[in-house]
């Protein structure tokens, strides 16, 4: 990439998205397509389809997807398979057709088997049942990979996959059912401290009180 290619970002306020903005910014990439979901949705193939056609970036990062944890992929799960299949259909076609340079799709340790070797091996994906809670994500994101598999066969274009596991970071979510689990696992652990830290301290008040009556 050139510092003044032009590059869209999908997801740019996102945890992972905002990350590579920051990083290419930090190189002196300067020529960035950006556009929020209330600006662009996605899963619209009109608008995804003009907006390659309108300004034709050369790179492509798709960080947009419907994410969350355990809790959040199980109750929604016509929502974590449908837009993430949408988001992802559209961007990677739209590409192809304008001829971008290269994609990057990002995917996610959970669409190897539940029961997969460990450490996780690539040879792995689509051996075995996946896990049943989060199986419509994981399903979208194989469809993912493949779709790069067959747009670089097929068209030869150059689109890849990487597949990062467990993320966490600036401008991630710490909801208490929504997050993954670092993060949800950070709220935890700064909830406890709190709670601990008002019990700690009303202990010192009661017994600062005590001491008084005491010492009175
Ligand atoms: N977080 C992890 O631990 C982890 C692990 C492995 C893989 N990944 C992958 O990394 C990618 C990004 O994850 P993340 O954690 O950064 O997620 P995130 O913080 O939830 O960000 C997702 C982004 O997607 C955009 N988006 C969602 N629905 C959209 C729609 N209908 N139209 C347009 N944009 C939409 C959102 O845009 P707005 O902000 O504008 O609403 C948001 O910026 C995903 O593909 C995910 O599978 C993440």
């Amino acid at each position: 990439m050139e510092l003044e290619s032009k590059i869209y970002i999908a997801g740019h306020r996102g945890m992972v998205g905002s990350a590579i903005l920051r990083n290419l910014r930090n190189k002196g990439y300067t020529n960035f397509l950006l556009k929020t979901s209330h600006e662009l949705d996605l899963r619209d193939q009109k608008s995804v389809n003009d907006l390659f056609k309108e300004y034709q970036p050369e790179y492509v990062f798709l960080a947009a997807a419907k994410v969350g944890g355990i809790i959040a992929n199980n109750s929604y799960r016509a929502e974590f398979l449908y837009d993430n299949l949408m988001m992802e259909s559209n961007i990677i076609n739209s590409a192809h057709q304008s001829k971008v340079k290269k994609l990057l799709f990002l995917g996610s340790s959970c669409i190897y088997p539940k029961f997969a070797a460990q450490p996780l091996k690539e040879e792995s994906l689509l051996s075995d049942y996946l896990e049943q809670t989060n199986e419509p994500y994981a399903i979208a994101k194989i469809a993912g990979i493949k779709l790069t598999e067959a747009y670089r066969d097929q068209y030869d274009c150059n689109f890849i996959s990487a597949m990062p596991t467990n993320l966490y970071g600036t401008g991630d979510n710490y909801h208490p059912q929504n997050s993954h689990v670092i993060p949800g696992m950070i709220h935890k652990f700064y909830k406890a401290i709190q709670e601990n830290k008002s019990e700690v301290e009303l202990w010192e008040r009661k017994s600062n009180a005590n001491s008084c009556i005491l010492t009175t």
